[in-house]
């Protein structure tokens, strides 16, 4: 195909027939996914450019045409993994010429390649306009947004979340966009928070077990577990991996107090960065040490309290008095950590920034972990009933379901 368009065959649309790329999410045409059909494909060197009618156009490299070979050889008809192995196939140095293809058709909906050892790749022109190189495959969940003023939580009906499709993908979507999400009207049922995890996913176990209660205790192991004011914190900060998601059901709340309140960590750490720069960077540049320690633990690690990801967005916040450890640092940067941790702290209080809230029984909030923080008013345990049950999922378990969902 040295003379540029050897391949350039144009055929009649051939019918409805969707060619099965191994692939669950919706790619056919007509089916939620992309309408614009296939109007030319064209092979030249070790590229396949091909065109839609929207005038969308892209070249796909040889190589990765035939790595994405999706009948039952290259990929697994039941588990739909790759079988294909790059490394095994004699063809693969001649991708880089032009001789590794012996002929290429097309329609509106599917090209097809046959390749010089006599193996047929078909397509689905859908599924590849997807994966246009170049062009962002959409992610199918939202944006992380952060809170604005006077930001107020998305509430679900528990009807809603447990009836239909559409109730449980806004309250995902909510989630997973604002990092807090409330379900309201569920039933007073003990393990009524367990049956909703188990609906997304498996429960993430902790040292305080895989579902835990929140009520006053004797003799408690954790500040949770009094009836103390509890600080805006994130759980677990002392693990290599805290709880992405917490979901708190309340079954009970006729105390006096006890009030909730919820703070975006992430829109307070672009306050610090706009307001105190310098402060932003020793928080984000300086690992200290969270630890919790009982009879039978020691968990430690030591991490930034602003974890910041490749492109200096906050990836994780860190934020929990209570279960910080000596802080270990050089003699020169120890008060300028504490200015820092001051600083970020009061943006944190700041009452424009937060949501406060009264759990009534039988409603939930759902909050992501890694990054809005959350803390309780002081309760008075003589004065009623306090009592929450909890559970942590994996923010993998939370996508997973969206994107399911969305099929
Ligand atoms: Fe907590």
């Amino acid at each position: 195909m040295s003379s540029g368009n050897a391949f350039n065959e144009t055929h009649a649309h051939r019918g409805d027939q969707p060619i099965d790329m191994a692939e669950l999410r919706r790619y056919r045409q007509g089916a939620g996914a992309p309408a614009a059909e296939l109007e030319s494909a064209v092979g030249q060197a070790r590229r396949v450019t091909l065109s839609w009618s929207d005038g969308r156009s892209g070249q796909f490299p040889l190589m990765w045409l035939r790595d994405h070979c999706a009948c039952d050889q290259c990929r697994h008809p039941m588990t739909r993994e790759r079988l294909y192995k790059l490394l095994d196939d004699p063809l693969w140095e001649r991708f880089e010429g032009d001789e590794a293809l012996a002929s290429l058709e097309f329609d509106a909906r599917s090209l097809t390649l046959v390749w010089q050892d006599g193996h047929v790749s078909r397509f689905d022109a859908g599924w590849l306009y997807q994966r246009c190189p170049g062009e962002e495959l959409a992610t199918l969940l939202p944006t992380p947004t952060p809170w604005r003023a006077g930001f107020a939580p998305e509430h679900v009906e528990h009807a809603d979340f447990v009836g239909d499709s559409e109730g449980r993908s806004r309250w995902v979507s909510a989630l997973l966009r604002d990092g807090l999400v409330m379900l309201d009207r569920g039933p007073c049922e003990l393990e009524e928070v367990s049956r909703i995890a188990e609906s997304i996913g498996p429960m993430r176990s902790t040292n305080f077990g895989g579902r835990f209660d929140v009520r006053s205790v004797p003799n408690p192991n954790n500040a949770a577990y009094t009836a103390i004011g509890l600080e805006l914190h994130t759980d677990l900060p002392n693990w290599r991996q805290p709880p992405d998601i917490q979901l708190l059901y309340c079954l009970e709340n006729d105390a006096e107090g006890g009030e909730s309140s919820f703070a975006d960590g992430f829109a307070a750490a672009e306050i610090l960065r706009a307001e105190k720069p310098d402060a932003f960077r020793v928080l984000s540049e300086t690992p200290i040490d969270f630890r919790f320690q009982d009879d039978g633990h020691d968990i430690a690690v030591r991490e930034p309290v602003i974890d910041l990801d490749a492109e200096g967005r906050p990836r994780e916040i860190r934020f929990n008095n209570w279960i910080r450890d000596t802080l270990s640092l050089p003699l020169d940067r120890i008060e300028a950590w504490y200015d820092a941790y001051r600083a970020f702290w009061q943006i944190l209080r700041r009452p424009e920034g937060r949501v406060e809230l009264t759990l009534a029984p039988g409603q939930m909030v759902a909050f992501d972990n890694r990054r809005v923080l959350h803390g309780r008013n002081a309760f008075d345990p003589n004065t009623g009933k306090r009592h929450l049950q909890g559970t942590y999922l994996d923010l993998d378990m939370l996508q997973s379901h969206l994107r399911v969902l969305s099929r």
